[in-house]
């Protein structure tokens, strides 16, 4: 896994070596300081020699200053080695959530993806940025600080045979009990993000169902979960401090009491000691220090684990590259053959969609009804290959829509989404998402088309009004015409509208349907929609119930058979029908 994760330095490369080696030029002026030290107050204080103490004083100055001038370059490199290294995962975790189909993305949930692209990165970025700077600099503390240990007095650095691994031993028992809880609290994340991921896209019906105070609790919930992981990985946590600074101290302290007595009896001077004490601490501190980053790195291993599962995730829906840059017209035939349909997370027994067969020629009119949660939108979402069929098969002119190339299948499709979304932008912007080559004559005429001119040239700035974030500024009708036209716009050969006039009034409905026929003639037509009113003048009708078709035929046809047809449009009848 660290190995994946390192290809993605890429050409940060670099930094990551040069930082490291900066790093150990910045620890060995550290180190011969208070080497030179102890030589200025041993040779210099004690022999009173002037001289001595002015030369040596100047070379302690200039090593200080070499060693700021390399530290800042060390850290300058270090940052730059590790944005680097977050910058090209987070663009890559992008890029592969780009390649994601929507059943992947159930898979992981939203805002799973959300934490790992942000949080995780983050960590691990985090991580790489101490690797650089400690992974070489705590060694080299404690190697060169031995070294001047043993070089100035052998038998009292014995010491450190001892106080060395006790402190690595503690570390790393606490470092064991606090791993796992590491990876449960990035998940403790998700669910957070979750909560107020949700509820910020809902705002709007949490306020008008007045749930604030349910969405509190739910959000209070998460909130405390995260809390209680991170103070219980805290609390294992902070027995580090206390039990490595115990394991300072009693080292100092006999250093001090056998340094102490040697120097009584004249085996070593006292400027020696004061430097030996100092380098005790630099080797402790390293050993802590290396300590840290391996507890960082347990952590690091959650998010690694995370984001190159996102990264290492095979596509549910693989792409053919076979007709890669086809541009074969596509005429718009479909064709289901036997298809039944599970969504591959639910853990729902049984099809949403049951052996479905039926054939649309090109360029007809084909309305799809029947009650909520029967399975008009999850029909429909085959087609463009939003998911693939469980078993059997869907072609588009002859041909399975899992042997198109995708940009080549869905170029054709114009999909207009039950819970369509406009972008922040200008209208124009967002209708040029349909074609982005299209002048304002075109838009216009789409817009035309789809009704929505009208409202759009009653808007003080026309094609220039601002759409708000998720298209709040412009009302569920106008923003349902808006879709339209941008479907419109593709020019497509099948034109798929999932129970997009649902909040247009009918009069305006009829006028788009108006269209289809006229404007439209060669373009395959897919109407999801609830009103009999807005199917009746289809060429055929399908009659979905319970995921299978229950009947297919023109309005006159269903009317004289189809007993769920006929109970749908009399319910409609009562009190004029739904439109009112
Ligand atoms: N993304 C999904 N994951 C799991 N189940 C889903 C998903 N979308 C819809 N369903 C289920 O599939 C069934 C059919 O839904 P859908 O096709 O949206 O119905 P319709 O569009 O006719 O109202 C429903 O029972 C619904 O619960
Ligand atoms: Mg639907």
């Amino acid at each position: 896994m660290f190995k994946q994760l390192m290809g993605y330095i890429g050409e940060y490369k670099k930094y990551f070596i040069l930082a490291p080696i900066l790093v150990v030029g910045e620890s060995v002026a550290e180190l011969i300081l208070p080497y030179l030290m102890g030589l200025l107050v041993g040779n210099g204080v004690g022999g009173n020699n002037i001289p001595y103490m002015y030369r040596l004083g100047a070379i302690m100055i200039v090593v200080a200053a070499l060693g700021i001038v390399d530290g800042i370059y060390a850290a300058k490199f270090s940052a730059k080695a590790s944005q680097g290294f977050g910058y090209n995962l987070r663009e890559a975790l992008f890029r592969k959530v780009q390649t994601f189909s929507f059943a992947d993305v159930d898979k992981f949930s939203t805002a799973s993806l959300v934490t790992r692209c942000t949080t995780d990165v983050k960590q691990l970025q985090q991580t790489a940025m101490e690797l650089t700077r400690v992974l070489i600099r705590a060694p080299s503390l404690l190697f060169v600080s031995l070294f001047f240990c043993f070089r100035m007095n052998f038998r009292l650095s014995i010491t450190f045979l001892v106080a060395i691994p006790t402190l690595l031993a503690v570390v790393l028992i606490i470092v064991h009990f606090t791993t796992h809880l590491f990876e449960i609290m990035q998940t403790k994340i998700d669910n957070l993000n979750a909560s107020v991921q949700e509820n910020l896209i809902a705002i709007r019906v949490v306020k008008s169902f007045v749930r604030m105070a349910f969405e509190k609790q739910k959000f209070k919930k998460a909130n405390d979960d995260l809390m209680r992981t991170s103070i219980m990985a805290t609390i294992r946590l902070s027995v580090m401090h206390p039990a490595t600074m115990m394991v300072l101290y009693i080292t100092t302290l006999a250093i001090y009491w056998f340094g102490g007595h040697m120097v009584g009896s004249g085996q070593m001077m006292d400027g020696q000691l004061l430097s030996f004490i100092t380098y005790v601490n630099q080797i402790l501190m390293s050993v802590m220090m290396f300590s840290m980053v391996l507890m960082g790195l347990t952590r690091a291993r959650a998010c690694g684990r995370r984001v190159t599962e996102v990264l290492n995730h095979e596509p549910d829906i693989r792409d053919s590259r076979e007709d890669e840059g086809d541009e074969t017209p596509i005429r718009g035939e479909i064709v289901f053959e036997n298809v039944s349909f599970r969504y591959p997370q639910s853990d729902r027994k049984g099809m949403v969609l049951h052996d479905v067969s039926f054939r649309i020629p090109a360029g007809s009119f084909v309305a799809i009804v029947g009650a909520t949660g029967e399975g008009k939108t999850s029909l429909v979402n085959l087609i463009p290959r939003f998911y693939d069929a469980t078993s059997g098969a869907v072609y588009v002119d002859g041909k399975n829509v899992k042997d198109y190339n995708l940009r080549h299948l869905r170029k054709h499709i114009g999909m207009v989404l039950q819970n369509n979304v406009l972008f922040t932008g200008t209208i124009r912007s967002n209708l040029q998402w349909g074609n982005p080559q299209a002048d304002d004559e075109e838009l216009l005429a789409a817009t035309k088309d789809s009704q929505a001119y009208e409202f759009i040239s009653r808007f003080p700035e026309g094609l220039d009004t601002q759409i708000d974030q998720g298209g709040v500024n412009v009302s569920g009708g106008q923003k349902q015409r808006l879709c339209i036209a941008r479907a419109m716009l593709k020019k497509p050969s099948i034109l798929i509208l999932d129970d997009s006039t649902s909040a247009v009034d009918s009069a305006t409905e009829g006028k788009i349907r108006e269209t289809f026929y006229n404007k439209y003639k060669d373009t395959t037509v897919l109407l999801v929609a609830q009103r009999i009113s807005s199917v009746q003048y289809a060429d055929q009708i399908i009659v979905l119930e319970h995921g299978t078709i229950e009947d297919m035929g023109s309005h006159d046809e269903l009317m004289a058979r189809c007993r769920v047809y006929q109970e749908i449009y009399a319910s409609q009848q009562e009190g004029g029908g739904l439109d009112g």
